[in-house]
């Protein structure tokens, strides 16, 4: 609780480092023994929230003594942070656990597997994993992440699987160690878990009730990033526009850009996501103030039909949601807009399906994550009637698709001859010789650069528009 003397948390902090102390003795012994230090191997699945979860995960791994690889067949601990949201990715991590097992048993007896995120937190899936992934050496979730050091121990001790699922968050450990993906920019939670419930979703079941971090334990986070290098900071939560709402002291979301506004040595500030029935006038307000804030709003408005919108619990119709792009394009002229959008709901008809390219249309996009609608069992949308054959939701998604990337296309053409400001993030997997990055406006830019100009800010003029990226010359 706020005002007592010890920080929820901070206690469970010191116990885990006790952990991450005594594996590394036994890695460390490893590698005096065998002249080479153990590996991990960690992939983060889906959205954002986990691949700032697997940093973490990661920072702990590190200084538990292992080295990073990027080859999982050489590696001795594999840990796959899960995501549930479509039944692709679960298919996804079913078909590699069978491909571990070969490896488990032919290259590598010794080698551990830990499983985690989303995916573990349904009752279902650890009842496969018990009969039929025997093979499986630690299963936790997403509320006690901070744990994997005790797990690791337990699993080292006991030689057996070790299960720890919980149903709600205890606590939040703060100041775990991590590994940022990239030197210059980072992510930041700012709250947990999500209270929508969107009929077709899994998230709230997966990931609890919404949590908000308070403002002062965020901004100690980015000070100590800005302080540490970081440039760009991404505040994250499922839904940050609710952000704030339920803390003993409650700030709103548009309160707290400001503050991080004012963080020094942070150039840019970005955020994901909003849902359209909570972005209020302030935040819009809030945005075009900040100098700090990039000129980009992901704006999921997942269909354009106002049946289906009422059906899948959003709480906004089409009309409202086109009065918001209105007003954050009349707030802020070149500001650019994402989406996110499902086709196939329960009960689609052609008539909604017209709905949503009519939004499309008139948003144009920068952007949009475009999603086949997929069953997941017990959220409500799974037993609803009417659910739309296969060969139909193909045909709208391909046409969905002619409609967009045109639209796409046309909204990257407008950039030609400009002089953008350019983040340099790294240099290109194929040519070294060529950087990418992001324009404020979340535009991703490739350009001609030296890496001596990664972590800075380029102005670059565009040139040539390839419609998912532009190319342009460093002026
Ligand atoms: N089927 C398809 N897409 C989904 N999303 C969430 N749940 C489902 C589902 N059951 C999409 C939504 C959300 C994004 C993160 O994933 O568009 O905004
Ligand atoms: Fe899922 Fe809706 Fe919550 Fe987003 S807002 S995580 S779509 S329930």
């Amino acid at each position: 609780k706020a005002g007592t003397a010890v920080k929820p948390g901070e206690t469970e902090l010191a116990r885990q480092l006790e952990y991450i102390r005594a594996i590394r003795a036994e890695n460390d012994a490893f590698a005096a023994e065998n002249g080479r230090k153990k590996k991990f191997y960690s992939l983060a699945m889906g959205c954002q929230m986990n691949a700032h979860d697997s940093e973490k995960l990661e920072g702990m791994l590190d200084e538990m003594g292992f080295d990073r690889t990027d080859e999982e067949t050489e590696a001795d601990f594999i840990i796959y942070n899960t995501c549930c949201v479509r039944e692709n990715a679960e298919q996804k991590v079913y078909g590699k656990l069978g491909w571990l097992k070969h490896y488990k048993e032919t290259k590598n007896p010794d080698a551990v597997i830990a499983l985690c995120g989303c995916m573990m937190q349904q009752e279902t899936v650890l009842q496969t994993l018990r009969q039929k992934y025997r093979h499986v050496d630690i299963v936790f979730g997403t509320f006690n992440l901070y744990k994997l050091p005790e797990l690791v121990a337990t699993r080292m001790e006991s030689g057996e699987t070790v299960y720890d699922i919980w149903q709600e968050q205890r606590e939040v450990v703060e100041d775990l160690p991590a590994i940022r993906h990239f030197p210059y920019k980072a992510s930041v939670n700012i709250m947990f878990g999500c209270n929508n419930f969107c009929s077709y979703c899994i998230v709230p079941y997966v990931r609890g009730r919404e949590r908000s971090r308070t403002p002062e334990d965020i901004l100690a986070e980015v000070r100590r990033l800005a302080a540490d290098g970081v440039k760009e900071v991404m505040l994250l939560g499922q839904n940050v526009n609710s952000y704030g709402k339920n803390l003993e002291t409650p700030v709103s979301f548009a309160e707290l850009l400001r503050m991080v506004n004012e963080v020094e040595g942070i150039e840019r500030i970005r955020f994901m996501t909003s849902h359209p029935k909570d972005l209020s006038d302030e935040l819009i307000q809030a945005m075009a103030d900040c100098d700090k804030v990039c000129k980009y709003l992901h704006l999921p408005v997942q269909s354009g039909s106002d049946e289906i919108l009422r059906r899948m619990n959003r709480h906004y119709t089409k009309e409202s949601y086109m009065e918001l792009v209105r007003k954050a394009r009349a707030a802020m002229p070149d500001i650019t807009l994402s989406t996110d959008i499902i086709v196939g709901f329960p009960g689609e008809t052609e008539e909604d399906f017209q709905e949503t390219l009519d939004v499309i249309r008139k948003s144009r996009y920068s952007t949009a994550f475009t999603f086949i609608y997929s069953k997941r069992t017990g959220t409500p949308a799974a037993t609803m009637e009417n659910q739309v054959p296969e060969d139909v939701i193909k045909d709208r998604f391909d046409r969905m698709l002619n409609i967009l990337n045109p639209i796409v296309h046309e909204v990257h053409e407008e950039q030609l001859g400009k002089v953008m400001t350019v983040f340099a993030e790294e240099a290109s997997k194929q040519d070294k010789t060529v950087l990418t990055g992001r324009a404020d406006n979340n535009m991703l830019v490739h350009f001609k650069g030296t890496e001596d100009l990664i972590g800075q800010m380029v102005p670059v003029k565009i040139t040539e528009n390839k419609t998912f990226y532009l190319i342009g010359e460093r002026m």
